[in-house]
C-alpha cells in the first residue's frame, strides 16, 4: 500500500511543519508525515524548511543562529493566516511524541545545503534511537552525502535519496550511494523508469504531488509513497482506486 506523506503536515491548509499541521494530516489519514530537520545554535533539532525563519515566522534571520528559547518565541502560523498565529516552531521531540505509538512513518528531510550543520546526523540517529522508532523513520536529503553519513551511523535506519531532475538509472546510482529509497520531485518519474527502478527492488517516495492527475498515475504505478500537501485528497483516491 503507498504511503501517504503528509508534506510538512497538511501544509495545503495549514502552517507548514507546525504541530497544527501534523495534527490534522493524523486527523485526515495520512500515514507518514514527512518533515525538515535544522539545528539552532545550542543543538536544538527543530522542524523548519528554510534556512532562514523570515518567510515562515514573523522573525529574521538563521536558524543556526538562534538559540531554542529565542526560536520558541516566534509566531510560525501568522505568516499563513491569522487565524493560526501564536504556533510554535517544533521540536523535533514534539512530533515524535505525537507519532511514536501510531502507525505513521515519519520522513526527516535533513536539510543540508547552504549550512551544513555540524554533527546533525548524529544528533538525529541519537534521538531516534532514544525514541526507539528506528524501524518507523525513513531519513531524507538532497545532500547525498548526508545520507552516507547516516547509513554509517545506522544500517537499519532507512535513507532516501531527493532530487530534482532525471538521473539515468537512478536505481544504480542509490545501491552505489548505499540508500534504500529514491526520493525523486515526481515529473522524474516517467513509465520507463519506474519500471526500471522497481525492477531492482528500489523504493521511491516522490514529491510533491499536489494535482489529483498525478495522484492517480502514481497510484496506478503502485508507487511506494507520494509525498503531498493534500493528505486527505489522496487518501480519497486511494480509497476509490
Ligand atoms: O522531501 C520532499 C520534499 O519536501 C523535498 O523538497 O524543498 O519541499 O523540502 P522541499
Ligand atoms: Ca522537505
Amino acid at each position: 500500500m503507498t504511503v501517504n506523506f503528509a508534506h510538512r503536515g497538511a501544509s495545503g491548509y495549514y502552517p507548514e511543519n507546525t504541530m497544527l499541521s501534523f495534527k490534522k494530516a493524523i486527523e485526515m489519514g495520512c500515514t507518514g508525515i514527512e518533515t525538515d530537520v535544522q539545528m539552532t545554535r545550542d543543538g536544538s533539532l527543530i522542524l523548519m524548511h528554510d534556512e532562514r525563519v523570515d518567510r515562515t515566522t514573523n522573525g529574521t534571520g538563521f536558524v543556526k543562529d538562534f538559540s531554542f528559547d529565542d526560536i520558541r518565541k516566534l509566531d510560525a502560523g501568522g505568516f499563513f493566516s491569522k487565524e493560526f498565529a501564536g504556533e510554535k516552531v517544533p521540536a523535533i521531540e514534539e512530533l515524535i511524541e505525537l507519532v511514536k505509538d501510531k502507525d505513521i512513518v515519519i520522513n526527516f528531510e535533513i536539510k543540508s545545503g547552504i549550512i551544513i550543520y555540524d554533527k546533525i546526523e548524529e544528533k538525529l540517529i541519537d534521538t531516534i534511537y532514544k525514541y526507539g522508532i528506528e524501524k518507523k523513520v525513513i531519513l531524507s536529503s538532497f545532500n547525498h552525502y548526508s545520507m552516507v553519513m547516516c547509513k554509517r551511523l545506522s544500517k537499519e535506519i532507512k535513507t532516501g535519496l531527493l532530487y530534482m531532475e532525471g538521473i539515468y538509472r537512478p536505481e544504480r546510482y542509490c545501491r552505489f550511494v548505499g540508500a534504500d529509497a529514491l526520493h525523486p520531485y515526481f515529473y522524474t518519474l516517467r513509465k520507463e523508469v519506474i519500471d526500471e527502478i522497481k525492477r531492482e527492488n528500489v523504493m521511491i517516495n516522490t514529491f510533491t504531488v499536489n494535482e489529483e492527475r498525478y495522484m492517480k498515475y502514481l497510484l496506478k504505478e503502485k508507487i511506494d509513497g507520494i509525498i503531498t500537501n493534500y493528505p486527505d485528497k489522496l487518501k480519497k483516491l486511494m480509497e476509490e482506486s
